[in-house]
């Protein structure tokens, strides 16, 4: 008798029509999770290379090893005379913090500092006279879980380094695509429209400094505080990464006519900034490797897709950079509000022209 039956087995053809499907789709999943979701992305890449061994080990090019191994923090019973300028090395300065990431409501917060921050956002240590006055300016976009949690761990940080601050948030409103550089500008020229600063600190909402003695004044050298994260095991993204939380004196960040408002979504205007810098002639400046740790908050959050077009722009920074910055900025009136724990700033962007080349 004959058996008559179907034959489960693929002919070739089949096999490689699945085999294409699967690739395909495979393939459009890491495009599409890398163009969603870049930050991420770029850690499991990282990873990958660590894993395959094809990955350097980098070291941030700015970094002062000479700075790491200086033990000569105030002892305890040392105290500054209130006509002093305050040293950068107090005794509380103790090196690694802990990370508390559970969520809190800002209200609790708000008690938990009152009678301590002044409406605002600004503190200034009483003890000493402090050596900078730095305006804080955190770019925002829907980060309420997020910003609580940041200011909870910075503020106690900002007070034992005796920095006299003022906490800036600086919110887009609107339906255009985030421009976090631009924001940041918009921060600069706000917050110095309000109050002198000798130092801004550019500080991303889901970063948390590991260690205290990271400290967070300027230099005369524009600065990287942020140099090795958590989430890409402590590797170093590349020796001229200048992103997540840098800092540049007002002086230095006039010069370099502070960011493009050219990068509309994810990614590169770090990278802009860096050629800006570089152009001007400054040496960037970086926390060690063991001072730079930081901690990232990743639970609700949905990230910024990237910015495509970055790499052609890229190509471009130091052309643009006399045209396309502090100079051409244009925004509509920013609304202002002042909470207990920082100011905010909250503004619509949208694209502006570039000035015409001289
Ligand atoms: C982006 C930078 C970003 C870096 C992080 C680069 O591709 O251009 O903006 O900070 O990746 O890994």
């Amino acid at each position: 008798m004959q058996m008559v039956g179907r034959n489960y087995f693929l002919k070739p053809k089949g096999a490689v029509t699945v085999l294409l499907l699967t690739v395909t789709y495979i393939t459009s999943y890491v495009l599409y999770f890398s163009y969603t979701t870049p930050g991420q992305a770029n850690s499991y890449l990282y990873w990958l290379e660590r894993k395959l061994k094809v990955r350097p080990s980098y070291v941030y090019q700015g970094a002062s090893m000479q700075e790491e191994n200086e033990e000569t923090y105030f002892p305890a019973n040392l105290r500054v005379l209130s006509n002093e300028t305050c040293p950068e090395k107090f005794y509380e300065m103790n090196g690694k913090m802990s990370v508390n990431v559970d969520e809190i409501n800002l209200d609790k917060l708000n008690l938990q500092f009152s009678g301590k921050v002044k409406y605002g956002g600004n503190w200034s240590p009483e003890d000493c006279i402090p050596k900078w006055n730095v305006g804080f300016l955190i770019p925002f976009r829907n980060r309420h879980y997020h910003l609580p949690i940041l200011l909870r761990h910075l503020i106690p940080m900002l007070m034992i380094q005796h920095i006299k601050f003022t906490i800036y948030v600086i919110n887009q409103e609107g339906n255009q695509r985030f421009n976090r550089a631009m924001l940041l500008n918009v921060g600069y020229l706000e917050a110095l429209k309000m109050k002198h600063h000798d130092c801004f600190i550019f500080h991303d909402v889901d970063h948390l400094p590991e260690n205290n003695r990271n400290y967070y004044g300027c230099t005369d050298m524009p600065r990287q505080f942020r140099v090795l994260l958590d989430v890409n095991d402590y590797s170093l993204e590349y020796p001229t990464f200048f992103g997540g939380v840098t800092g540049l004196t007002t002086e230095q960040f006039k010069k370099v006519n502070g960011f493009s408002n050219e990068f509309w979504g994810w990614g590169g205007e770090d990278d802009d900034l860096y050629a800006r810098v570089n152009k001007l002639g400054y040496n960037v400046s970086s926390a060690t490797p063991t001072r730079g740790r930081y901690s990232t908050l990743q639970k609700n959050h949905h990230q910024e897709s990237q910015n495509l077009g970055r790499f052609n722009l890229l190509t471009s920074s130091i052309e643009r950079n006399s045209i396309d910055g502090l100079n051409s900025l244009r925004y509509q009136p920013a609304t202002i509000e002042t909470h207990k724990l920082f100011t905010n700033i909250s503004v619509d962007l949208q694209p502006v022209r570039m000035l015409k080349k001289t």
